[in-house]
Formats: C-alpha cells, sequence, structure tokens
C-alpha cells in the first residue's frame, strides 16, 4: 500500500512494541496522531491537541516547516546517501562549520551521531580516547549523577540515574561509573529559576575523587539542567564549581545538551546561558527540528588535536562511527533548521518568551494536587502529589490533560512542559489554560 492511502487508524496494534509505553494500557485505548501542523495535532478521533512539550523537546519551531520539507526533498532527489567512512559530501562539512559558530568556547570539532543516546556514547568514547592519547589509560571512570538521563545504550544507562531505566539492565551496565547526588533539594519548592541553595552538591565530584582516585576518572556529564527528570535547575555556582574540580584534576566535563541545546534556555546552549564551557557537549533533537533521526558531539579542538596526533597519518584516528553519521538528509534539514534559526532570530524569541511562559507555568500552583513547579527558559515541570502508587499520578494526568486538548510528555509523577518556540503568547495561555482544565479533572475524579 502506498504511504498515501494508508489509513491513520491501523488493523492491528499487536505487533508494534511501543517504547517507555505502557503497551496494554495503549492497546486497550490508543492514541494515535495523524497530523501535526504549526503548534497542533490532530488525533485518531479528529480532535485538535496543542503540543506543549515540542513533542518530545524535538520541534521548537513547529510542526509541518516547508523550508525543512523542501531541504529535505531537494536533497533526496540530488543525493540520498553518501557513506560516511573515508569519503563524504559537502553538506556536512557546511552544517559542521554552522554549528561551531554556536557552541561555546572553541568546541569546534563536530562528529555526526543517530540520536541524543548515540552522541552520549560517542561523548564517553572520545573522552577515553582522549586520555589514553594523553598517556593516560588509565582513566576509565565515568562520574553521573542521580535523577540523570543520558538516553537508553549501555554508556548512557550505566552514567544516566532513574531508577525504572537503570534496574531491569543492573547486570549488564557499564564498570567504573560512580554517582553524584541529584541537585533538587527540599527547600527548592516552586522556585522559578536557579535556586539559590545547592551549589555544594558539586563537591560530591570532590569526595568521589579522594574516594576512587582522580587520577582514573576520565569524564564527569550532566545535563546542565536535568529534563526528564522534569526540569531539575542548577543551583546557581553548581556548574561553576563542577568545572573548577574536573580543571583542578583533569577530569573531561561532558555537558549533555540533548534537550537544553539549540535554544530551550534562551542561549544557543545553556553552557552560555550559565557561563560554563563544558569539554565536550552533546546535542540532538531540535538539530533537525526533530524531523529526522541526527545528533551531534562538539569537542574542544585540543581534544580532536590530541586524538589525531597520536596516529600516524594515513591510519583511522578514532574507531568510532555510524553507517548515519551526518547522512544527506539528516544534514538537509539541520542546514534548512540552521537558515530558521538566524531568519527568525530563535533563540531570542524563546528569550522573550521565556517569563509569560514561566508566569503561566508557576500560575498552576494552586492547584491541590500539584505538589511542586520547577522551571527555566522554556521548560519546566509540574510535580503530581503522589496518588497509590509512583507514576500512577503522572500518567493519570497525563491522559485527563490529552482529553482536555493539550499533549506533553510525562515521566513518573511529573508532567514536563516545553512548548514550542515559535508560540505566541495565545498559545502559552492556551497551554495553561488546558493544562489547568486537565489537571482539574484528574483531581476531581481522584475524590470521585
Ligand atoms: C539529556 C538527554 N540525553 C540523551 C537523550 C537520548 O536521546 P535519544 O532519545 O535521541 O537517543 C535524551 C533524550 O531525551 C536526553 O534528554
Amino acid at each position: 500500500m502506498s504511504s498515501e492511502n494508508r489509513t491513520s487508524v491501523p488493523n492491528s496494534l499487536n505487533e508494534h512494541w511501543m517504547p517507555f509505553t505502557s503497551n496494554k494500557d495503549f492497546k486497550e485505548n490508543p492514541r494515535l496522531i495523524t497530523e501535526a501542523k504549526g503548534v497542533y495535532l490532530t488525533n485518531h478521533q479528529g480532535k485538535t491537541q496543542i503540543d506543549a512539550s515540542s513533542g518530545l523537546f524535538c520541534n521548537p519551531l513547529g510542526h509541518g516547516r516547508e523550508e525543512i520539507i523542501n531541504a529535505i526533498t531537494n536533497q533526496l532527489k540530488k543525493l540520498d546517501y553518501a557513506q560516511p567512512f573515508q569519503q563524504g559530501f559537502g553538506g556536512s562539512f557546511e552544517l559542521a562549520t554552522k554549528i561551531a559558530k554556536h557552541t561555546p568556547g572553541n568546541l569546534n570539532r563536530i562528529f555526526y551521531t543517530m540520536c541524543g543516546s548515540s552522541a552520549v556514547e560517542t561523548a564517553i568514547k572520545i573522552s577515553i580516547a582522549y586520555h589514553r592519547a594523553n598517556g593516560q589509560g588509565e582513566r576509565f571512570r565515568i562520574i553521573g549523577r542521580e535523577r540523570g538521563y543520558h538516553g537508553m545504550h549501555i554508556g548512557g544507562t550505566s552514567v544516566g540515574g532513574m531508577i525504572n531505566n537503570v534496574k531491569t539492565f543492573a547486570n549488564i551496565l557499564m564498570p567504573g561509573v560512580v554517582h553524584m547526588r541529584h541537585t533538587h533539594l527540599p527547600e527548592h519548592k516552586f522556585v522559578s529559576g536557579q535556586p539559590e541553595t545547592g551549589a555544594e552538591l558539586a563537591n560530591d565530584l570532590e569526595r568521589i575523587c579522594a574516594n576512587f582516585g582522580a587520577e582514573n576518572i576520565s569524564a564527569c556529564i550532566v545535563e546542565p539542567i536535568a529534563g526528564s527528570t522534569g526540569t531539575l535547575v542548577p543551583p546557581k555556582g553548581y556548574l561553576q564549581r563542577l568545572r573548577e574540580i574536573c580543571d583542578k584534576h583533569g577530569i573531561l566535563l561532558i555537558f549533555d545538551e540533548v534537550i537544553t541545546g539549540w535554544g530551550r534556555t534562551g542561549s544557543p546552549f545553556a553552557s552560555q546561558e550559565f557561563d560554563v564551557i563544558p569539554d565536550i557537549m552533546t546535542m540532538a533533537k531540535a538539530t533537525t527540528n526533530g524531523i529526522v533521526p541526527m545528533g551531534a558531539v562538539a569537542c574542544k579542538e585540543e581534544i580532536y588535536d590530541t586524538v589525531m596526533d597520536a596516529s600516524p597519518k594515513g591510519s583511522v584516528e578514532l574507531f568510532h562511527g555510524y553507517t548515519y553519521s551526518g547522512i544527506p538528509v539528516a544534514v538537509a534539514a539541520a542546514l534548512a533548521v540552521q537558515d530558521i534559526f538566524e531568519k527568525e532570530d530563535i533563540f531570542n524569541r524563546a528569550k522573550k518568551l521565556t517569563p509569560y511562559f514561566q508566569k503561566g507555568l508557576f500560575s498552576l500552583q494552586d492547584i491541590d494536587c500539584v505538589d511542586n513547579i520547577r522551571g527555566y527558559g522554556m521548560m519546566g515541570g509540574i510535580d503530581m502529589k503522589l496518588n497509590t502508587k509512583p507514576g500512577k499520578a503522572g500518567f493519570e494526568c497525563f491522559k485527563a490533560c490529552y482529553e482536555a486538548g493539550v499533549n506533553f510528555k510525562a515521566t513518573g509523577d511529573c508532567l514536563i512542559i516545553a512548548p514550542q518556540f515559535i508560540c505566541e503568547e495565545k498559545h502559552i495561555d492556551e497551554i495553561i489554560d488546558k493544562l489547568r482544565t486537565g489537571i482539574t479533572s484528574y483531581q476531581k475524579n481522584q475524590k470521585n
């Protein structure tokens, strides 16, 4: 059947094993999205919903952007695939130059991956490769953080710190990983922006150095704002302190900017927003406005140079890469996205919209079943009070909000809100109104 003739509602839901989904629940009562345009989605019942999480943080420019669709179509007609090992095509170099213009400091060497998870694996491997090339092959430990999310490959799962993602796979995780505590303190209730307290939690890294030997540690990886766990904003001074400790011990600092990258905080990257430059940085999601899978890792020039210099000319310097590293269709989408970033001054647009969004978000704190709200830039997390078991309130509330016409991602008991940057104030109003309706309706049903 050609794709145009495919029905929006399939005959069978049995064969597709859905990711991060309650499959049994979904298949009894499916939520199928059939169309998307701008800030709106349409579902298989013909109902319109506002997209309050930019898909999975990946479509800040809105759905159905003609410029991106045209760029992809033209690229496919001209060159649909070029293998990325020992050959290339011009677009991936052009894109790397454009990305490097936005990355902080001299993180000007760009390695393409397929997604956020593969970007994290790549960042970890590059840190190891760098130290080996530097004569420090004993540095093998990677330091992560509780409540971190770094994708679902083995390295990322190991350094991540969300219990449900880890416990099933405990026996196959990467060795040598140690976790710092997360940064969410009880006094951080209903704090908008960076909390004043908690910077000292960064000293966990110093303790780990004392306990495990800093000379064994390759890198410390954190999300500048922990996104998937519900927008944990770094306490003031926290990231600066991590940077100091890493510098003191020769540990590489990796910022996982898969969510925060490309404007979510109002700056191109959270690194610039918080004025801390990592050694390695990941990005994905918004790189192509979520339309074609793509991720990238940006490294300091000296990391690249060290790895290059350690190998004789003519040999492969880094034995790592993917069949889909920087393929033409992804590059075409990303180049079109770069054009839109520039033409529509997108990062400033996100920055300007932030106060309006944050005000709306925090206006929901009067609802009884709301336990906490956090927010920074164009992202926010709403914690629901615990229901009978963890995760139930989040999921039930998500479904009530879906019925109310607002779509987002829920993780555990947190509703994750991350509107598109193309939103106008009226769209933010609509998101907040519909969230209020959905959350209140969830609350009422609990009481009945
Ligand atoms: C910070 C972070 N790193 C990595 C990932 C994994 O990205 P992907 O799902 O594209 O593999 C995510 C996804 O949400 C993320 O938020």
